[in-house]
């Protein structure tokens, strides 16, 4: 343990994760969107999310591009902060966990044994890692931000798929091609998911 850790008790919260659902009325968990930049995990989770709300669900969106502007703005694309970066989503994630929300987190997150850690925090069942499958040759012809451009160009270092590895998931709960099906159809895979699992009814 750290020691500047070693003076810090935990408390326990008189009011519990499972009174906080049952006032929320379902359960919670992290809906965790990974793949490659461009592959379509923030239109996908924006719209689960826009679904998840229209049910009258609890949730919260943790997007890479946003929080990179606040909580992780220390942060760049080294393997150490890509590291960093998802451990921090992953704890915030928890809380969110705890609060009774389903959280749904979209983050590159290349590395498995990075997800791994951010699976290990939260309870068995609470974490859905959901796949946005699409070729590195799609996501480059998408290029919706241009950066795949740069990337080539050598004008981003360290640019995931380019010169950055992504590690596939090897038993992601749910694998979601973004080619071949509408958007619409990707979200009633994920919803169909929850329902099956028993995270919503
Ligand atoms: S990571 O790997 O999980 O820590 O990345 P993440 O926090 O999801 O941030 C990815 C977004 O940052 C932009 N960007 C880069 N991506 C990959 N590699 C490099 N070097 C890089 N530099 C900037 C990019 O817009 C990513 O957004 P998405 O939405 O994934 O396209």
């Amino acid at each position: 343990m750290a020691e500047h850790n070693q003076n810090i008790v935990w408390h326990t919260a008189a009011v519990t994760k499972e009174d906080r659902r049952k006032l929320n009325g379902h359960g919670s968990a992290v809906l965790w969107f990974t793949g490659l930049s461009g592959a379509g995990k923030s239109t996908l989770a924006n719209a689960v999310e826009q679904r998840l709300y229209e049910r009258n669900l609890r949730t919260y969106l943790l997007d890479g591009d946003n929080i990179r502007h606040g909580i992780n703005r220390d942060l760049g694309f080294s393997p150490e902060d890509r590291t960093e970066n998802i451990r921090r989503i992953g704890e915030v994630a928890k809380l969110f966990v705890d609060a009774g929300a389903i959280v749904l987190t979209a983050f590159i997150s290349p590395y498995l044994a990075d997800r791994a850690l951010a699976r290990q925090l939260v309870e068995e069942g609470e974490f859905i890692e959901i796949y946005v499958r699409c070729a590195l040759e799609e996501c480059e012809a998408r290029d919706p931000k241009g950066l795949y451009k740069k990337a080539r160009a050598g004008e981003i270092p360290e640019f995931t798929g380019i010169s950055s590895p992504y590690e596939e998931p090897d038993q992601p709960e749910l694998i979601v091609e973004t080619t071949g099906q509408t958007l619409e159809q990707s979200v009633d895979q994920v919803i169909a998911y929850l329902e099956r699992s028993g995270v919503i009814s």
